[in-house]
């Protein structure tokens, strides 16, 4: 069996390594320049129309409670500030980079950015009702907690599709089954990719820790809440993101780092505090692919 790094090296020796898309650079460049301004990000969101639209879209929906329907980028920066849409803007570039192709053996890329998608929209949503403010970052990393899937289809897909299979077969986590098939699993590769394209590090701590965010040293809450927000979205069936295998929603470790953090909800079980998103969920199952 590979190693992770033979993985890597695998990856690296295939070659065409998927860059960060020009307008997420772009972005990230001016969001750090104290010399540009709102028009400036704007303009170069703009550029890219489906972007523009889908930004629009993710801006407007329950996740975000805007209380007036936005409908201009201008307006969205100005709205969420810069550094949310910079967030937004890098998750969905890198998304679009990738898009739906439904039907493939095992692995639904459809299914798969809906189910990353929907991780998105519910980070965000539990950030705001737990009153943390991590810029975007939630969304994002929720959008991009997988991305290595996307290079396990692209450069091993026969492994991982025998590794889908295994775990389908066995019950048991898709990761395990990626370790035993391929030498390296979706959070080891994914999160060698988001380091690679220099995005911020709670992102990448998120996709490297996604399945055990009390392994974790920095950044652990966002990882709680997009740990939660995976295993939700799994177990309300919003979208498919190639994994069978159900995380127990009661005494899961996300909740457990949010309630050490906030003594308050100790005695709140997870059940009754994902009671208040039903709304969310609603609205995700019922408006359908953003592709
Ligand atoms: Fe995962
Ligand atoms: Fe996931």
């Amino acid at each position: 069996m590979a190693t992770f790094f033979e993985v890597i090296d695998k990856i690296r020796e295939v070659g065409n390594i998927p860059t960060l898309p020009t307008v997420a650079t772009q972005v990230m460049s001016l969001a750090a320049d104290p010399n540009s301004n709102i028009s400036d990000i704007a303009e170069v969101i703009e550029t890219d129309q489906a972007l523009a639209t889908r930004v629009l879209k993710v801006v407007n929906s329950s996740a975000y409670a805007a209380r007036e329907k936005i409908s201009s980028i201008q307006r969205a920066v100005v709205h969420m500030g810069l550094t949310e849409i910079r967030s937004i803007t890098i998750g969905l570039s890198v998304m679009q980079m990738f898009p739906g192709r439904p039907g493939l053996a095992g692995f639904d890329r459809e299914a798969f950015w809906n189910h990353c998608l929907s991780t998105g929209q519910l980070a965000k949503a539990m950030a705001l009702r737990l009153g943390y403010n991590f810029q975007g970052d939630d969304y994002t990393a929720g959008l991009l907690h997988d991305i290595g899937k996307i290079l396990l289809d692209q450069y091993f897909q026969d492994d991982f599709v025998d590794a889908i299979q295994e775990s389908r077969d066995r019950g048991i986590p898709l990761h395990q089954a990626e370790a035993k098939f391929i030498g390296g699993t979706h959070f080891q590769v994914g999160a060698w990719l988001v380091k690679r394209w220099r995005l911020p590090p709670s992102i990448y701590d998120v996709v490297a820790h996604h399945h055990a965010p009390s392994a974790a040293k920095e950044n652990r809450e966002i990882i709680a809440v997009v740990f939660m927000a995976n295993i939700l979205a799994q177990a309300k069936g919003l979208g498919f993101g190639g994994n069978i295998y159900r995380v127990p929603l009661d005494e899961n470790d996300g909740w457990k780092i949010i309630q050490q953090e906030k003594p308050e909800l100790a005695e709140v079980p997870f059940e009754k505090f994902i009671d208040d998103l039903e709304d969310n969920i609603e609205e995700i199952r019922t408006s359908g692919s953003i592709f």
